[in-house]
């Protein structure tokens, strides 16, 4: 049976031609996303702050990414749905990095993986594909060890990160997330590799760009500052729940004349 979602393969081929990655958790939202033309979906283990109420990625669990990459695969029918391997599921062992993706993709029907660090994690990422998994590399800013080191400055140390997206590429990932490294930087890298880079923080010159759906559309209070509020559904949904609990005090809701 042909694979009715977009392949990895298929993401290598728009190399030079820009598209939008969006970061989905639930199953509606996936929906949304695919109605709105956007056919590659990332279940981030951003997931721990914008869904679980977490203050960092770090505390995210396999089994969290498993339950919501299998709500964004069946809420979509054709993107591309990446899932992320969480903090703690692929640093000890080549050996459990492939037992934590064939987990993940098992379980959720999720198309690739994506895993952070540069040469660091090049030898998890070859594993992994070795054992028949789509990868996707994150260099730059990273997030699940960030406290650990340099932060969450913007990353302009030319030679760490070309040589850390270049790892990644070499080890076999299709494409790699690229977050807060300069602009200048991003286009040189984008320029080095053969395969799709995509942005966040970043600026324009990625391949591709990707931005967290609760910041998309505005509903999370601290977007980082490169993030552009394209909605307010914020503002939707308490407009929406006011006015149902002003029906429900005043007895406008429900009508009395239907059950
Ligand atoms: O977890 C996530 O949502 C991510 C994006 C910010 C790239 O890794």
């Amino acid at each position: 049976m042909p694979d009715r979602r977009v392949s990895a393969a298929a993401l290598v081929k728009r190399k030079g031609v820009p598209f939008p990655v969006v970061t989905a958790y639930d199953a509606p939202f996936a929906r949304f996303a695919e109605n709105a033309g956007i056919d590659v979906l990332l279940v981030g283990d951003t997931l721990g702050m914008v869904v679980l109420g977490y203050d960092a990625t770090a505390p995210v669990e396999l089994r969290d990414m498993e339950r919501h990459g299998a709500a964004v695969v069946r809420g979509s029918q054709h993107a591309h749905v990446i899932v992320d391997l969480p903090f703690g599921a692929y640093e000890a062992s080549d050996v459990r990095a492939v037992e934590s993706a064939v987990r993940l993709v098992k379980r959720t029907g999720g198309s690739s993986v994506k895993l952070e660090g540069g040469v660091r994690s090049a030898a998890r990422i070859a594993a992994i594909v070795n054992a028949g998994i789509p990868v996707v590399g994150h260099v730059g800013v990273l997030p699940q060890t960030a406290a650990l080191g340099e932060g969450f400055r913007r990353r302009t140390a030319r030679d760490a990160i070309l040589a850390d997206a270049r790892a990644v590429a070499e080890a076999g990932a299709f494409a790699v997330v690229l977050e807060m490294v300069s602009a200048e930087l991003a286009r040189e890298v984008t320029a080095a590799l053969a395969v799709p880079t995509i942005g966040i923080g970043s600026g324009p010159d990625c391949d591709a760009q990707v931005l967290v759906l609760h910041d998309v559309l505005g509903m999370y209070p601290d977007p980082p500052p490169f993030v552009r509020r394209f909605a307010d559904l914020e503002s939707v949904a308490v407009g929406g729940l006011r006015a149902y609990g002003v029906a429900v005090r005043e007895r406008t809701y429900p009508p009395r004349t239907l059950q």
